[in-house]
C-alpha cells in the first residue's frame, strides 16, 4: 500500500524542524487546540473510578444513547442506540463500513478531490473507486448529472464528504439534496456520508451555509450510513473516537460489529463518559469558540490567497483547508533550480526553499495533481507568516 501523503509531508517537515529549520507546517489536518477540560475530566473520573474493563464492542449503552440523541436532535437522523457503533476514529468507522458493504468488483463512487484514505480503503475492501471530478470552476462541487453518469449496476455506494477535506468547501442543503435524489432513483445504491467536519462551517464566509445530513432524507431511508467522530470539532484527534450510524439498514450494523469484535473490540472503556460529556450542552461553548477561531483563519486565507500570483483557488467555507491550483506554475523553475511540473514538485520545492509544508494534491484524486493543500489549523501569526512565504516563493518562480 501507498504511504499516506499527509503523514509523509509531516515526517519531512518534522525532520527539517529537528535540524533547527523554522518550518511553517500547513500539512497535517488536526486542530491546534487542546481537548476541552470538561471532556478530559470525564475520562479522568472514569479512569479513577475503575472503568478499565472490556465493555460491549459497539460501546456502552450510555455513549450509544448520547450519540443517538445527538443525531436525532442535531442532524434529524431518527436513530436508536442499536443503530450505532463507536469505533477507533472515523477512519476505522469508514474501514469497517467498506469491509461490511463492498464485495470484490463492487464500485464506490467518489466525488473528488477527496480525502486521501478513501481510495485505499475502498480498494482494500476489494472495491473499485470511481472518481467523479469536481471542477475548480464549480467550486469543486460535482453536479447531479455527473453523479448520475457514474452510477452503474455494480455501484454499491456514493461516498459524500461535506464539508470537504481537502477542498475546504461545503455543499448547501439544496445541492446535497439534489445529489441524494440521483441516488434515490437507484434503489441498489446507498450513501456513505462522512460528516466529520460538520461543526466546522463558516457562514461568515458564505451567508446561508447550513448543515444538512443525507441520513435525514426520507427518500433514502435505510440506505444512508453516517460517519462522524470526536476528532475535529472537539479537538480530540489523539483519542481515536469515531462512530457509525445506519438506522433502518437491517443487518448492516450487527454485521459491522461482528467484524469490529474480531479486530479491536470496544475503544477504551473510560472514554465512554467523555463521549457523553462531549455531546452535552456543557461542551457547546468551547466547540463554538474553536469554530469561531477557525472562521477567523478562513477569513485570512480567503483574503490573502487570491492575492498570490499564479494561484487559483476556491473560498474556504468549511473544514480547515484551502486547496489552490498551482497549474500556472508548471514549466517554471524555483530560485534553487527546481523544475515545477505539478503539485508534488511545487510542494517539495516550497518545503526545501521556503520552509513551508503543504500537501501535494495527487493523492486527493486524479484531477488534483496540480493542487496543494494548505491546512489553517494554526495561530493567525503563523498563518500570515506561512502565506507570506508562499507568496514570495511563488512570485519568485521563473
Ligand atoms: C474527511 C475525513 N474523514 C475522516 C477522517 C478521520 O478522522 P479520525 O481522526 O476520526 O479517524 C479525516 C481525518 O483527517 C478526514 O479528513
Amino acid at each position: 500500500m501507498k504511504e499516506s501523503a499527509t503523514l509523509a509531508v509531516a515526517a519531512r517537515a518534522a525532520a527539517l524542524k529537528k535540524q533547527g529549520v523554522d518550518v511553517v507546517a500547513f500539512g497535517t489536518g488536526e486542530p491546534d487546540f487542546d481537548t476541552p477540560a470538561n471532556i478530559k475530566a470525564a475520562a479522568e473520573r472514569a479512569l479513577q473510578a475503575g472503568q478499565t474493563k472490556y465493555v460491549a464492542t459497539p460501546g456502552t449503552a450510555e455513549a450509544r444513547a448520547a450519540i443517538a440523541a445527538k443525531l436525532s436532535r442535531e442532524n434529524r437522523i431518527a436513530c436508536a442506540p442499536e443503530d450505532i457503533s463507536i469505533t477507533a476514529g472515523a477512519k476505522h468507522a469508514i474501514y469497517l463500513v467498506l469491509q461490511t458493504m463492498v464485495e470484490p468488483g463492487d464500485e464506490v463512487v467518489l466525488p473528488t478531490p477527496a480525502w486521501v484514505s478513501y481510495r485505499p480503503l475502498i480498494e482494500l475492501a476489494g472495491g473499485r473507486c470511481i472518481e467523479v471530478p469536481g471542477a475548480l470552476a464549480n467550486g469543486f462541487k460535482v453536479t447531479p448529472a455527473q453523479l448520475a453518469a457514474a452510477i452503474t449496476p455494480r455501484t454499491v455506494a456514493v461516498l459524500l464528504n461535506s464539508p470537504s477535506n481537502p477542498c475546504g468547501m461545503a455543499y448547501t442543503p439544496d445541492e446535497l439534496r439534489a445529489l441524494c435524489d440521483v441516488v434515490a432513483a437507484h434503489p441498489h445504491v446507498g450513501v456513505i456520508s462522512d460528516e466529520i467536519y460538520e461543526k466546522l462551517t463558516y457562514p461568515e464566509q458564505c451567508p446561508g451555509l447550513a448543515p444538512w445530513s443525507p441520513g435525514s432524507y426520507a427518500p433514502l431511508a435505510g440506505r444512508v450510513v453516517t460517519v462522524n467522530g470526536m476528532s475535529k470539532a472537539f479537538a480530540m484527534t489523539g483519542w481515536r473516537i469515531g462512530y457509525v450510524a445506519a438506522p433502518g439498514a437491517g443487518a448492516f450494523i450487527p454485521e459491522l460489529i461482528k467484524l469490529q469484535a474480531q479486530m479491536t473490540n470496544n475503544i477504551p472503556a473510560f472514554f465512554m463518559p467523555a463521549i457523553v460529556e462531549a455531546l452535552s450542552d456543557r461542551s457547546a461553548p468551547e466547540v463554538e469558540r474553536m469554530r469561531k477561531a477557525f472562521a477567523a483563519r478562513a477569513a485570512i486565507v480567503n483574503e490573502l490567497l487570491p492575492a498570490i500570483p499564479r494561484f487559483a483557488n476556491v473560498r474556504s467555507t468549511g473544514a480547515f483547508y484551502a486547496f489552490p491550483s498551482v497549474a500556472a506554475c508548471k514549466g517554471l523553475r524555483s530560485p534553487g533550480g527546481r523544475a515545477i511540473t505539478d503539485g508534488q514538485s511545487y510542494a517539495e520545492a516550497l518545503l526545501a526553499e521556503a520552509h513551508v509544508a503543504v500537501v501535494p494534491g495527487g493523492d486527493f484524486g486524479d484531477c488534483a495533481a496540480d493542487h496543494v493543500r494548505i491546512t489553517f489549523a494554526c495561530d493567525e501569526a503563523t498563518l500570515r507568516k506561512g502565506i507570506a512565504r508562499i507568496a514570495e516563493f511563488t512570485g519568485s518562480l521563473r
